[in-house]
This record gives structure tokens, sequence and C-alpha cells, in this order.
């Protein structure tokens, strides 16, 4: 709703704090319904995507209340089992409280996920892996019902190492009889904040952030209180704003090591970066330089979530830069917008070429996606004159305060709701 008007030119200056990972908190909040009793997140966001599964976990009966940055879960009592279509299709992360409503109610009756476009988001290894752990999944009118006699632990290959897959056989067998090993598991950081989560709810979750998962089934969990670690994908977000605009921030309370992979990026691209524990200061120069290729890979490999903010910076870089896409199928749609704004990128399936040119001009753009949409307030804020981002709700997915930190940087920056 409303749109975002940015007057660019302006270098960043200053610091911002960033909040909760969006990618944690969610398969975090589906684990609640694991455990009978009272859980307090703490650190955790304050956005839409939230509120959808806060949504979703009341539609089972949970009672969901927000003090400051701090969200309280009460499962206590009956915990429904049917996730409504319309929720649903609001979220494709959704997808994962098939594993956690399967554990506690031995079955469970979710509609196809919806969620962002980028590319077919098929679910079929979640299917698989739940089918191979004892779960029977059929289709119906739409739906997809869950049933089984009680899951047990096996041995499980993913053919990719989906993240999604890996926190839903995660959830699935943190209660499931007997013992089930990942292999070619997900890596990513936030698969480790959830395997501490179940932990501290008494699951016993090792391996997590190897290729190799092992999960030794238990009968119960208990409540627990948990602080979600920071956003990665937010803080790199900032850091792409400060190489864009030429100016100089520090990012804090993030863990450097979860951005190794961008950092050196940006380092390539010219900004200076200093990293302590838990902040990033970030120098950057009056003219970006094109870096040796990107190639987003699963982690600890390049984030495909910062792909599209490479892909703005970059527009106005001197010389030219390679973006290999090889996680999504389609997630260049900002190309286009950025095209409008005088950007040179010529796209080949997976592969966009971005000749840098002196300056990009502010004009009206659409947001499609929730980093394609960070993505364009980035070429915004760099570019000459006004720029109006239209279908700003995509940003609001997954960004808590976006325009009011950009404009406590500096930024010429305003929201009309
Ligand atoms: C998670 O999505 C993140 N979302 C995504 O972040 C992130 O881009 C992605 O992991 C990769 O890191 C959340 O954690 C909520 P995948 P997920 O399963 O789990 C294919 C953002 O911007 N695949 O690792 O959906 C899939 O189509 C979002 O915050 C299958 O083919 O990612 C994709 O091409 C966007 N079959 C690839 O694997 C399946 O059953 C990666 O998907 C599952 C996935």
């Amino acid at each position: 709703m409303g749109k975002i008007i940015v007057n660019g030119g302006t270098p960043l200056k200053g610091s911002v704090r960033i909040h909760g990972a969006k990618n944690a908190v969610l398969p975090i909040l589906a684990a609640t319904v694991m455990a009978e009793g009272v859980h307090i997140i703490h650190n955790c966001p304050n956005f839409s995507d939230v509120y959808i599964t806060s949504e979703i976990l009341k539609s089972l009966g949970a009672k969901v209340t927000r003090q400051g940055s701090d969200l309280i879960i009460d499962t206590r009592g009956e915990m429904g089992s049917v996730i409504p279509e319309e929720l649903m299709r609001k979220l494709r992360s959704s997808v994962i409280f098939m594993g956690a409503v399967l554990a506690r109610n031995n079955y469970a009756k979710i509609s196809t996920p919806g969620g962002c476009e980028l590319g077919p988001r098929p679910i079929d290894l979640h299917l698989k892996t739940l089918t191979q752990l004892g779960a029977d999944i059929c289709e119906k009118n739409g739906y997809l019902i869950c049933k089984t006699k009680g899951l047990t632990g096996k041995t499980i290959h993913l053919d990719f190492p989906s993240v999604g897959a890996t926190e839903n056989i995660m959830l699935a067998a943190a209660k499931a009889k007997g013992e089930t090993i990942i292999s070619n598991a997900a890596r990513e950081p936030e698969i480790c904040d959830l395997a501490q989560f179940l932990n501290n709810m008494g699951a016993c979750v090792q391996g997590a952030g190897t290729s190799t998962i092992k999960i030794i089934g238990k009968k119960e969990l208990k409540p627990t209180e948990y602080a979600v670690m920071p956003d990665r994908i937010v803080a790199a977000t900032y850091l792409c704003a400060a190489a864009a605009t030429g100016g100089e921030i520090t990012v804090t309370d993030v863990n450097p090591e979860h951005i190794s992979a961008v950092l050196s990026v940006l380092e390539d691209c010219g900004c200076d970066l200093l990293s302590e524990k838990d902040s990033v200061h970030i120098t950057a120069p009056k003219k970006l330089i094109a870096p040796n290729g990107i190639k987003t890979m699963p982690y600890p490999g390049f984030p495909t979530d910062a792909q599209s903010l490479f892909l703005a910076m970059l527009c106005t870089a001197q010389g030219t830069s390679i973006i290999t896409e090889t996680i999504f199928e389609s997630r260049f749609k900002p190309a286009a917008e950025l095209r409008r704004m005088g950007a040179k990128i010529n796209l080949d399936g997976r592969v966009a070429v971005v000749c840098g040119v002196e300056k990009l001009s502010g004009t009206k753009i659409f947001a499609s996606d929730l980093r394609g949409g960070a993505s364009l307030v980035i070429a915004a804020l760099a570019a000459e004159g006004t720029s109006e981002i239209y279908t700003p709700e995509y940003i609001d997915r997954g960004y808590e305060n976006f325009e009011e930190n950009l404009k406590m940087l500096g930024a010429d920056i305003v929201r009309l709701r």
C-alpha cells in the first residue's frame, strides 16, 4: 500500500542496529506448537511475515501476544491441525508448519503454499522426506492431507540442501521414534538457530551447520525462552545501501561470520570493512569497482537473498559485473525496473551482465518481491533525482522500520501509506 519516495544522492552515515532474523524466527514459531506451555521469543522482528505466522498459530489455537520485541506464545490446550488457506497462500514458508503440526497431532492439513515470485517453488523435497519418516500425504481439493500412525526416524538424503526441507525434517524428527540422519542438509545459520531452539525445548539435534544433522526423537518437549539471531540479509541490505551511496556506516548486532561471502565481495568492490564481534563498519569509495563474478550458492556460499541487493548496487560500479543465480529460477525481476532508471543489465537465463553506468536517474518503479523491493530502494538512494517505489508491501514482509532507519542514516526518504 502507498509508496516510498526517495530523493537520491546522499551518502549514508551513522549506525543501525539489526533486528532478529525473519528466516530464523519463522521456523522457530512453527516449532512452538510441538510443546504445550508458554514460549517467550526475544528479539522477534515485527513485520508482516511474522504477523501472518502469528495468525497461523492463533488459527491453530495458540494465544500470541507481543510485548515490544518479545513474542509470547501460549500453546496450552487443544491445538488444531488445519491451517486456513488464506493464511497459507500469503506465506510460502508456512509449509514449515507441516512437520511441526504432524509431530504434535499425527495429522496436518495445509493448502499448497504461496509466497514470493521467485519462479516455481515446489515442495517435493518436503513431501518426499516427510513420507520417508512415515507420513501418508495425499492431495485433495488443493489441500495436502498428512497423516501418520507415528513418525519413525530414518536416514534421509536431500537431493538439494533445501533450507525449508531441512527444517521440516528437523521438526518432524524431533518427536519421532528413534534416530534421523539428514545428509546433504542445508547449513544456513538459521538452521543452527532452529536447532538451538529445539534443543532448548529438550530435543536432541546434533550437527546443525554441517551437511549431516542427527536428531534423536524425544517423546515430550517443553516450552522455552529464546533470543533469535540477527538477520544477516537485512545487515547486507544496509551495507549495500552504504556502498551504493559512497557512504560510511556501522551495522550493529550482526554476526560478521554469517555474511563473510557478502563482505568479501564488498571488499572486491573497493569498500573498507572493519568487522568486530557483533558489528561491521563499512567505508565505501566514491565509485565502486565491478567485482570478479558473483555466483549464488547454498551457505556458506554467496547468499541468493543478497543477489538483487548487489544487482542494484553494481549498476553504477566501474566496469562490468557478472552475476549468476543458481538457487532460484527467476530472481532477476528487479532488472526491468533498474533499466527504467538507466541501468545497463543484460539477462541470459540465470546470468545477469551489469555494465556500470555513470549515474541512475530516479523514476517510478515497482517492487515484486521482498529482496527485489529492497534492491530498488538501494538504487533509488544512489540515483540522481526522485524515485517513487510502488507496492512497498513486499518490503514490509521482512524489514522492520526500513524507511525510518534509512532516514536516520541521512537518506532523504519518506513512506506514504
Ligand atoms: C529459504 O527458502 C528462505 N526462506 C529464502 O529466503 C531463501 O532464499 C532460501 O531459503 C535459500 O536460502 C525462509 O527461510 C522463510 P530452499 P526455501 O528450499 O526454504 C528448490 C527471503 O528473501 N526446492 O532452500 O523455500 C526451490 O524451488 C526468502 O527471505 C525444490 O525444488 O528455499 C529453490 O529453487 C526468499 N523442492 C531451491 O530449492 C523443494 O521441496 C532453494 O529452495 C524445496 C525447494
